[in-house]
């Protein structure tokens, strides 16, 4: 047990000062007797429910279930909001606010009497960016995430959210479904609460939490709506007033091995390629140096091995009862840091002791891999000088190598205007691009990259070109999209140089990205642009745009990075 002296709350509720009696009193207004001022540990609940975040919906039970896990062990619960960022509802972009909602974090933990914290999210952004505060903050911390939605079903197939509905949207538009049947998706595409039902990023994500080991094990898969799920938030709380006492902080469990053990899983389950972005944001926040490159060598010699939509062909739910996360990592074991530390307090080589997998079909060994190599590859070349990401085990195959001729959009509405253009001159051979679509030029580098096929080709039954952006892509989303290209357009990058009819070449085994035009032609395109005007000129958006790094460095903002030499946390907040 650790002297309730030297925990933070103490300083707000013990002493002889005026301040100390009345945040007693206070507190005593919420009901809270003696037993909140005996020494116990205080414990934040930084839940990112909101109704605005529909995935998100179900935390404050699962807050509940929380609270009772801290009574139980001897802590106090104190539960607290933050900003919340709602995937499907939030304009221009939810990424435009996670550094935003990381800073909420970190300031409500640290300007409070909490002396650990327990971070309840669930859609895409929304668990990153505890992580990315949750690190900055650096006191106990464990998360809980909130889970997968239940599986979806529409005339016995199965239904994946995001995913399946984009693959019926393209039939929609090729006219092989009807407004009848479409409307029918609707009902039985989103049956609970939860996150996407497939490795999208929010599944990622809770997947990178657990891998990182701020998760208790096994989390990530749990549906939302499975008693487990309470089962796990209650253990959870337990633990965290163990962590108090122990003063297990972030810094201690987001070591280098910890995140290359997170990006190793990332290759395996065929992640989101959001989570390239955000893994690096949260090891700058750590001190801990990640690159691109670290995520291409990782990829290389790791298999995917987990046959889950939009790569593979199961659902999360398929995935939890195969085995989820730890059978993965049981099956990684030899490639894995053994060693690093997880908020159970044991290693991650601990815990995965006498984990098994249940079902072969959805995840398969190291020996008969779905793909020899991971879901991600980095690529880089004249078209990408600081890199672009593809999910290559989401792509078409014979795309993987592939030259063809550019269609250009400057920009993403312009794009839209002319998709279903017939006149449009594209082919299967032609390399759609978009520019302006990054960070800076989305604004906020927003889910584009996954360009619509023209209305043409999927009429006449194309269903995948290689497509080119500065842009990110859902996670839910599928297809030879060539995304992240660093740096982007609206800085200078050699992408804003691209015109319609310059040869592209895609070669993912190579990891190359080429523009086929002369250099000094692309240095006077890239001349002659116009400066762009700026998206904002107040507010949060122009400290966005002022302060945001490219794609390949994670997009956090720079004064929020952590010198690698200064781990060990924020001088452990007091
Ligand atoms: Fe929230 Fe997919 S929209 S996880």
């Amino acid at each position: 047990m650790r002297d309730p002296k030297t925990l933070r709350s103490n300083k707000w509720f013990h002493g002889d000062q005026y301040e100390h009696l009345a945040r007693r009193a206070w507190l005593r207004s919420e009901g809270l007797g003696d037993a909140a001022f005996d020494g116990r540990p205080v414990i934040g609940i930084c839940n990112s429910w909101s109704e605005l975040t529909n995935c998100n919906a179900h935390l404050r039970q699962v807050a509940e279930a929380v609270k009772r896990g801290v009574w139980a062990a001897g802590g106090v619960p104190l539960e607290f909001p933050t900003i919340s960022l709602g995937e499907m509802f939030m304009k221009p972009t939810t990424m435009l606010f996670r550094n935003l909602m990381s800073m909420d974090v970190e300031e409500s933990i640290t300007a409070n009497p909490i002396d650990g914290v327990v971070l309840l999210c669930g859609c895409d952004k929304t668990t990153p960016a505890q992580l990315m505060g949750a690190a900055s903050a650096n006191i106990p911390s464990i998360m809980v995430t909130g889970g997968p939605m239940l599986s979806g079903r529409w005339h016995g197939r199965p239904l994946g959210s995001g995913t399946d509905g984009r693959k019926l949207f393209e039939d929609l538009r090729a006219g092989r479904i009807g407004e009848e049947q479409w409307a029918e998706v609707e009902g039985c595409i989103s049956r609970s609460a939860g996150h996407c039902t497939v490795m999208g990023t929010a599944s990622t994500m809770a997947s990178m939490a657990e891998s990182l080991g701020m998760t208790l094990p096994g989390g990530a898969a749990i549906p939302a709506v499975d008693s487990r799920r309470y089962q796990l938030a209650e253990a959870s709380g337990r633990r965290i007033v163990d962590m108090v006492h122990e003063d297990l902080k972030p810094s201690r469990i987001l070591s280098r091995e910890a995140f290359e053990n997170a990006v190793r899983t990332d290759m395996a389950i065929g992640g989101s390629t959001n989570a390239v972005v955000h893994l690096l944001a949260i090891a700058g926040r750590a001190g801990v140096e990640l690159s691109l490159d670290d995520f291409d060598r990782i990829s290389r010699d790791t298999p995917y091995i987990a046959d889950i939509k939009p790569s593979g062909q199961y659902l999360m739910e398929d995935f939890f009862y195969a085995g989820g996360l730890p059978s993965v990592m049981r099956e990684l074991r030899p490639l894995i840091h053994g060693e690093a530390l997880t908020v159970t307090g044991r290693t991650m080589a601990e815990e995965l002791q006498g984990v098994e997998v249940r079902n072969r079909e959805v995840i398969r060994s190291l020996d008969a891999p779905l793909n020899p190599e991971g879901g991600t590859a980095i690529l880089y070349g004249s078209l990408a000088p600081d890199g672009a990401v593809i999910k290559q085990t989401a792509a078409s195959p014979h795309l993987l190598r592939h030259r063809g001729k550019a269609c250009v959009f400057e920009r993403y509405d312009a794009l839209r205007a002319r998709i279903e253009d017939d006149d449009l001159e594209v082919d299967e051979n032609t390399v759609l691009v978009l520019q302006n679509a990054g960070p800076l030029g989305g604004p906020g580098f927003p889910e584009w990259g996954h360009l619509p096929i023209p209305g043409k080709l999927l009429k006449a039954g194309v269903n995948d070109i290689v497509r080119v952006s500065d842009a990110r892509m859902s996670g839910t989303s599928f297809g030879t999209d060539v995304l992240h290209v660093s740096p982007e357009a609206a800085v200078g990058g050699p992408l804003g140089a691209v015109r319609t009819g310059d040869e592209i070449e895609l070669d993912v085994p190579a990891r190359r990205i080429e523009l086929r035009v002369e250099e000094s032609e692309i240095r006077r395109r890239l001349a002659e642009r116009p400066p762009q005007r700026p998206h904002y000129r107040r507010g949060y958006g122009k400290l966005f745009l002022d302060q945001v790094t490219q794609a390949h460095l994670g997009c956090d903002f720079r004064f929020l990075a952590r010198e690698p030499e200064e781990n060990g946390g924020r001088a452990s907040v007091s």
